[in-house]
């Protein structure tokens, strides 16, 4: 691997082999998603946490003081909405000239396995790699499953993360599942981190998934949603890096939110 490439994976993951990457760039297909209406402040009382930010460039250029910033994996793909036909319709959005510009360390493209749209879709994230490698910038392959969810089985996310990693992604975003998610993890030869979905009922939910999913080979989280949409995301943010980067417990986490939630009332 070459330095360049290497200095960014080291940017993402970190020392202790894992990451907490923070997601805000679902308004690309979502629009003004709920507590993302603006974007700085959603990330400003959240940056310090994050270990890497994933953003489109609007964003990015709006939002986010180039001074203070963290490394930041790129948003590259996109063309679609909400309300439009298909979203696994996607392309890419941004140019490797942009990227560099922005001085990203990563990008991140979406890939949709089992779709009309799966074939371009993978030939985009071929590109990409393609282009990434040339200049030495990974590439993260976003296992996507549109508004499907309930496709979230070991089986197809398994199929998904190959895929993603044969076709040369650096790291790949997926989500976690109940059951076999090791299998997951064990199929893919490159580094799995997991996506939270919507918000989930209880905080602890997050936790014990986050927490599974790291004792079965994922090295950390991109985890958008059951951060900053939790009434209290500064607390939420610091108790998942707790299990991504100290190994706690579920319950441990859960004590911690508590105590910071507290605290801050
Ligand atoms: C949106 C994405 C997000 O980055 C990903 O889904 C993680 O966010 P969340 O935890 O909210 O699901 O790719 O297109």
């Amino acid at each position: 691997m070459d330095w360049g490439m290497q200095n960014r994976m080291a940017q993402l993951i970190q020392p202790d082999g894992r990451c907490l990457f923070l997601p805000v760039d679902h308004g690309y297909f979502q629009g003004p998603t709920r507590r993302l209406e603006q974007p700085r402040k959603t990330l400003e009382p959240l940056l310090p946490y994050a270990d890497a930010v994933f953003i489109t460039r609007g964003v990015l250029r709006s939002s986010v003081d180039p001074g203070r910033a963290k490394p930041i994996i790129l948003r590259v793909s996109g063309g679609t909405s909400m309300v439009g036909k298909d979203l696994a319709n996607e392309g890419i959005t941004t140019s490797i000239e942009e990227v560099i510009r922005l001085n990203a360390t990563a990008m991140g493209i979406s890939i949709f396995v089992g779709t009309d749209y799966e074939h371009e879709s993978l030939l985009n994230l071929a590109k990409l790699v393609d282009e990434g490698e040339r200049y030495g910038i990974p590439v993260m392959a976003v296992t996507a499953v549109g508004k499907e969810l309930g496709k979230r089985d070991a089986r197809y996310l398994a199929l998904c993360c190959r895929i993603a990693a044969e076709l040369g992604a650096r790291v790949v975003k997926t989500y976690w599942c109940e059951e076999g998610f090791e299998k997951v993890v064990e199929g893919c030869p490159v580094p799995i981190v997991m996506a939270g979905g919507p918000q989930t009922d209880t905080e602890l939910e997050v936790f014990e998934f986050v927490y599974d999913g790291i004792q079965k080979g994922a090295i950390g989280v991109n985890l958008g949603r059951n951060i900053w949409q939790n009434d209290h995301p500064v607390a939420m943010i610091q108790a998942i890096r707790a299990i991504v980067h100290q190994n706690a417990t579920p319950k441990e986490a859960h004590e911690l939110f508590e105590g910071l939630k507290s605290k801050a009332a």
